[in-house]
């Protein structure tokens, strides 16, 4: 193994060169391979090359779409990009479920960022709430070149607070800046600003008398806004009759009863609301990465949130009241239909056209829709016929392309394995009997 530097200076084919030399000398396809997956409009390839640094090649993922969401009266197909087979068969199934029952309703809760300016201060706690209070107004006015567009748009910078953190870390104190961003996801917006407020807070009190006379002075450790955004939140719900979960009263019922004990589960017992949580990503995350969002901060955002009571939990919740079943999740969602990828990726631009170009709130419900389908789904299959039976079925698929089945051998498969269990080792012994 060696080391190299320089390496982001090299040109793409130099950098395929030694990736290849000195970690791929076990993979003697690795440049065919690599090469395989480049696109071959150039123009294409270069976006691509320029999204981030030292490309070698393109990451396909799948890009599926989940057709019959109603959503507050309105019928979307929603795209998906996920690798992971009966996920985008699921929601499409839950939605076709819904459709006929009223659909999926949404609620915007909130649509408030939140960042900071985390810095220490040794002196009088009382001092510093003065300054801070004599100084507020200049965080908005020096700020002022990088908020007017925003404030052109209906966003901006809504409020700062100074906060005492000293009883929980020596020294530590920051400015708790909320923010409206409007149809950007906005980081770019939130830390520019942050570190404006940053400088003003440090040159500020260096002219600040009480300051002076203590000779101490607020030192800035860092400027970033939050991927926790528990007031930047979304509800979607279902709700029917109990009898209409059901083609008798008992199956209904028995439905009901088993479907609202696993949300329950899930609501107290952190093992099973880490998986149920991961069910609903699965939706969440699948539309994130289509519109061209930041996956990884929902994530960390969700699963904060997931955790706000100080137990990791369902982000479902179940009710039956009159005779009527109710479900619905709430999520944080901090997403932007502008900026960012959006205008850059084909996919991304091609995704957002297919949902007639939603503002960022609309995006936020046809996500959390998204990530409530999928959860409906699942524990549907987990309280009925279990999961397998559905995810073997995509499985056999996957077998049967990884051993390049032919189509005659493919519908053969799928004949055999509706009465046998899909097993990686049966497919492949019924493979081999059909080659003999
Ligand atoms: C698999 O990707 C997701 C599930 O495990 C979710 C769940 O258990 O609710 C099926």
């Amino acid at each position: 193994m060696s080391q190299i530097s320089g390496f982001s200076k090299l040109t793409k084919l130099e950098k395929i060169d030694w990736i290849t030399t000195h970690y791929l000398s076990n993979y003697p396809q690795a440049k065919s391979v690599i090469k395989q997956y480049w696109n071959s409009d150039e123009a294409l390839q270069k976006l691509h090359d320029e999204f981030t640094e030292n490309t070698i090649s393109n990451y396909y993922l799948p890009l599926g779409v989940a057709p019959n969401f109603e959503i507050d009266g309105k019928l979307y197909a929603i795209p998906m990009a996920i690798e992971e087979s009966s996920v985008i068969a699921a929601a499409s199934k839950a939605a076709k479920f819904w459709l006929d029952k009223g659909g999926f309703k949404t609620e915007i809760l909130g649509t408030t960022k939140v960042g900071h300016v985390h810095f220490n201060f040794e002196g009088n706690p009382e001092h510093l709430k003065a300054f801070f209070n004599s100084v507020k107004s200049k965080f908005f006015s020096e700020t002022a070149s990088i908020t007017k567009n925003m404030e052109k748009r209906g966003g901006g910078i809504k409020d700062i607070q100074l906060i005492n953190k000293t009883d929980s870390l020596k020294n530590y104190y920051q400015l708790y800046c909320t923010f409206e961003t409007v149809d950007a996801m906005g980081a770019n917006f939130i830390n520019s600003c942050l570190e404006q407020f940053g400088h003003t807070l440090e040159a500020e009190a260096r002219s600040y008398q009480e300051f002076i006379s203590e000779d101490t002075y607020p030192e800035v450790i860092m400027c970033i806004l939050s991927n926790y955004v528990p007031e930047c939140l979304v509800r979607a719900k279902v709700s029917c009759p109990v009898s209409a979960l059901g083609d008798t009263k008992e199956e209904a019922e028995r439905f009901v009863r088993k479907f609202s004990q696993a949300i329950k589960i899930a609501e107290i017992e952190p093992y099973r609301a880490v998986t149920h949580n991961k069910g609903i990503m699965n939706g969440i995350d699948a539309v994130v990465l289509a519109t061209g969002n930041d996956f990884r901060a929902i994530e960390a955002g969700v699963h904060a949130y997931a955790s706000r009571k100080g137990q990791y939990s369902s982000l479902t919740h179940v009710k039956v009241e009159d005779g009527n079943f109710k479900f619905w999740i709430e999520v944080p969602l901090a997403l932007g239909t502008i900026g960012g990828l959006t205008s850059l990726h084909p996919l991304v631009k091609l995704c957002l056209a297919m949902l007639n170009h939603p503002s960022a709130e609309e995006l936020m419900r046809l996500t959390a829709v998204a990530g409530l389908a999928q959860n409906f789904a699942a524990v549907n299959s987990l309280v009925t016929t279990g999961i397998q039976k559905g995810h073997m079925k995509m499985h056999l698929m996957n077998i049967l392309n990884q051993f390049e089945a032919n189509e005659t051998e493919r519908a053969d498969a799928v004949e055999y394995f509706k009465t046998h269990t899909v097993t990686h080792s049966e497919v492949i012994n019924l493979l081999k009997k059909m080659r003999a």
